[in-house]
């Protein structure tokens, strides 16, 4: 890990697991490091023997802790693997992001300290990085907000250029007690539109706020597959986050518009009770 740090401090990348340096200011465009500087650096003694680290590092890693990369996940195996951006990797973000990399997704998770999330790209390596939010939301086709939902409207106003036309998970349920008196204004008009006014341009759906983080270990209830409900606006967004609930190990559920989030926010018959796919159609009244 020495040789890798000195490696990563050398170039000061923003994205710390791939060789590639992603500013964070996104407005410039990425300047790979080979773009720059390869033709000069090819000679430079000190780069040389960086590049033999780095290699000697990256099979090192690849060897030590490679638990997903003898088997290709679900995702590869049919075709449909993506680039997921995690904002958040605490116990959500982390959670998901595991389970998404075991699936065969490359993910990445981000931080504002993502050099404290090496332990989480190792644990979904190869199929993981880490980097800042920007990096999240630029490289992401799909981007999971696995933050607290008072985080939402700034992490709109910075990164919402970033995501536009691109999946969006919200995940959030808004409490009192953390996020104040809005979280009364945002259940009122169902946390699913409340956030979706902070991310215009992204194609926004709701889904995974009715699990407790604990069901990704153990998605079965009774014998029965826990149920996840689903609202977007968007038919192929929602169909995309239904596969990731596969992934995940459980049932989706769609719902319907966006709209109709408000029915699963906290605090509904079925949020956070592990509820099957048919209990959750019969509570919703869905066909
Ligand atoms: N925990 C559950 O069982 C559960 C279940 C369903 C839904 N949810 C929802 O999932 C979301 C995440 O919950 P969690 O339990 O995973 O929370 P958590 O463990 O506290 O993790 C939150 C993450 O958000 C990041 N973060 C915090 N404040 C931020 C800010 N102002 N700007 C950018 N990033 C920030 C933190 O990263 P850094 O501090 O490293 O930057 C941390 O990684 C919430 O909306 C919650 O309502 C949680």
């Amino acid at each position: 890990m020495a040789g890798w740090a000195a490696l990563t401090h050398c170039f000061e990348p923003r994205m710390l697991a791939i060789p590639a340096y992603v500013p964070r200011n996104l407005s410039s465009p990425i300047q790979p490091i080979w773009e720059t500087s390869m033709k000069t650096a090819a000679e430079n003694p000190r780069f040389r023997l960086l590049m033999i680290v780095f290699a000697v590092s990256t099979m090192a890693l690849a060897l030590v802790s490679t638990p997903l990369s003898a088997q290709a996940g679900q995702a590869e195996r049919e075709g449909r693997a993506l680039t997921i951006g995690l904002i958040g990797a605490g116990t959500m973000g982390g959670a998901m992001g595991l389970l998404f990399a075991e699936a065969g997704h490359q993910v990445i998770f981000s931080s504002r300290n993502p050099d404290e999330l090496m332990e989480l790209v190792q644990s979904a390596a190869p199929r993981a990085s880490a980097g800042y939010a920007d990096a999240a939301a630029f490289l992401g086709d799909v981007i999971v907000l696995a933050v607290p939902p008072v985080a939402i409207p700034q992490i709109g106003e910075d990164f919402a250029h970033l995501m536009q036309g691109k999946v969006v998970i919200d995940i959030s349920n808004p409490r009192v007690d953390r996020e104040g008196p809005i979280t009364n204004e945002w259940l009122e008009m169902g946390t699913g539109l409340a956030m979706a006014q902070y991310l215009p341009g992204a194609r926004l759906v709701k889904a995974f706020n009715t699990l407790g983080a604990r069901m990704f270990q153990n998605p079965m209830r009774n014998g029965v597959r826990i149920g996840v409900p689903i609202a977007g606006d968007d038919e192929e967004a929602r169909n995309i986050v239904a596969d990731l609930v596969r992934d995940a190990g459980l049932e989706p559920v769609i719902v319907g518009p966006l709209a109709r989030a408000k029915e699963f926010d906290r605090g509904s018959p079925i949020w956070v009770t592990g509820a099957s796919a048919q209990q959750i159609r019969e509570t919703l009244s869905l066909p």
